[in-house]
C-alpha cells in the first residue's frame, strides 16, 4: 500500500543501457557544399545546433562535405519543413564521395553526382558563399566554417563551427511587427530526426517564460549589429 503523499516518480524504474546512437531529436538541415570540380553536394544531416549566429555542425570523416567544408570553408544550411520529408528522404544513403567508403557501401549508401536534382531542389545562388542555397527550404544560412576539430568516443566525426554571415527567411514564417523581422516559431514546422525516425513538431506544450521576459525583447528589439560583432 502505497503511504500518502508518496511521489509517484518514485515507482519510476531508470534501466542502464548502451545504445550505439543518442539521436534525441534534433531538426534536419541540408547542408549544401561544393565539390572539387564545382558541382554542388548536399547533404541531410541533423547533428546541429546554434547559439547567437553561431552552429555547431557535427559531421562523419568519411562524407564528401566534411571534405568539402575543410577545403573550402564555405557551406549553407538549409532547414527543410516537415512538408519536404518525401524530398529530403530522397538524399538518404547516397553520397557524393565517389567511390564510396567500403564502410558506407555496406550500410547500402550509393554515390550520387546530382543531389539536388533526385531530391527535386532547385540550386539558387547565394550572396556571400560559393555554395547554392535550396530555393524550397523556408530557412538558408550562408556560413564560413570558423574552425573544426575531430569529435567524439565512438565515431570518427568532425564537429565544424560555422559563423553565418547572411539569413533568408521565407516570409510566410516572419512576425514582421516589432522593431525588426523575426521568425515567429509558431509559423514554423521544422523537421525533426530522432532515432533515425522521421518527426514533426507537436503543438506547443506550455507557456514559456523566457519567451516572455526581458531576453526576448532583447533578441526581438536589441540594435542591430554587423555579423562579426554578434556574440551570445
Ligand atoms: C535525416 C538524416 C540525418 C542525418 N544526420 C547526420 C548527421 O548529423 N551527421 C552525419 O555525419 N551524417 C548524418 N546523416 C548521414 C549523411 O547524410 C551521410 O553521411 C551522407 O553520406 C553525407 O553525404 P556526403 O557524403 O555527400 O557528405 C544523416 C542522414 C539523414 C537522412
Amino acid at each position: 500500500m502505497l503511504l500518502p503523499h508518496f511521489p509517484l516518480y518514485c515507482l519510476l524504474v531508470h534501466k542502464t543501457i548502451e545504445p550505439t546512437i543518442l539521436y534525441f531529436g534534433t531538426p534536419v538541415a541540408l547542408i549544401s557544399t561544393l565539390n572539387p570540380d564545382g558541382s554542388p553536394n548536399l547533404a541531410p544531416m541533423s547533428s546541429a545546433w546554434w547559439l547567437g549566429w553561431s552552429c555547431m555542425l557535427g559531421l562523419g570523416q568519411m562524407g564528401q562535405t566534411s571534405d568539402n567544408l575543410i577545403r573550402t570553408r564555405e557551406c549553407v544550411i538549409n532547414l527543410p519543413s516537415q512538408d519536404q520529408v518525401s524530398q529530403v528522404d530522397h538524399l538518404a544513403l547516397t553520397t557524393g564521395k565517389n567511390p564510396v567508403p567500403e564502410r558506407k557501401h555496406s550500410w547500402g549508401y550509393q554515390f550520387e553526382p546530382d543531389k539536388f536534382g533526385i531530391a527535386g531542389f532547385t540550386a539558387v545562388e547565394s550572396q556571400s558563399v560559393a555554395p547554392p542555397r535550396v530555393l524550397e527550404c523556408p530557412i538558408q544560412m550562408e556560413g564560413i566554417v570558423h574552425e573544426f576539430r575531430p569529435f567524439g568516443k565512438n565515431v570518427n566525426a568532425n564537429a565544424f563551427e560555422v559563423h553565418i554571415v547572411k539569413l533568408h527567411v521565407d516570409e510566410a514564417l516572419l512576425d514582421g511587427s516589432g522593431i525588426r523581422p523575426h521568425i515567429d516559431p509558431t509559423r514554423w514546422y521544422p523537421l525533426i530526426m530522432s532515432f533515425c525516425r522521421f518527426f514533426g513538431l507537436g503543438g506547443e506544450v506550455h507557456p514559456s517564460r523566457l519567451a516572455e521576459s526581458e531576453f526576448m525583447k532583447f533578441v526581438n528589439q536589441g540594435a542591430v549589429s554587423r555579423p562579426e560583432e554578434r556574440n551570445s
